[in-house]
């Protein structure tokens, strides 16, 4: 009994130290809404919107990463901003939506280097990876 109450107190250890670390709610968002744009999603949107005639595997590793970068702005996007409202904003369906569609068409633009296919590459772009931005600006900008 003993020795299972002092694991038990290990593993509470365990779970409650790095939550301690990142404040109370859990970690808080470092980056506006119009940061993370600025700063992730603008500059590697345009590798893959730009992506044409890729030859070498340094530049399709390149839109995988940019695709990479844009899951993790949906990441941060998850957890909203850091201005005011926009951590309330980013619990609302729609924008939940929108961001998923935005995760969802980054994966396909993933599927698509895997298989070194530039036109499931353009098409994922074009028509998965465009409209999720403008139905969460129509709304949300
Ligand atoms: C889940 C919602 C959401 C998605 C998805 C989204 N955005 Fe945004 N975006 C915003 C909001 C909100 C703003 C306004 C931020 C502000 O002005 O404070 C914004 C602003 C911008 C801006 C203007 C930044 C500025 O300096 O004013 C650009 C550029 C931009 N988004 C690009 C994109 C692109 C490209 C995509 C798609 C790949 C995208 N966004 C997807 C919510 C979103």
């Amino acid at each position: 009994m003993k020795n299972i109450s002092i694991f038990m107190g290990l593993a509470l250890l365990g779970t409650t130290a790095p939550v301690l670390t990142q404040g109370q709610d859990g970690p808080q968002p470092l980056l506006t809404v119009k940061e993370i744009m600025n700063g992730i999603i603008t500059p590697t949107t345009s590798t893959i919107w730009g992506a044409y005639q890729l030859q070498s595997e340094t530049e399709w590793l390149e839109v995988q990463n940019a695709a990479l970068a844009v899951i993790g702005a949906g990441n941060l996007l998850a957890l909203g901003g850091a201005a005011d409202g926009e951590q309330n904003a980013a619990q609302e369906s729609d924008w939940i939506t929108y961001n998923s569609q935005m995760i969802e068409a980054a994966r396909a633009v993933i599927t698509a280097v895997d298989a070194r296919d530039e036109e499931a590459l353009s098409e994922a772009g074009n028509n998965a990876l465009y409209p999720p931005c403008e139905s969460c600006h129509q709304q949300y900008q």
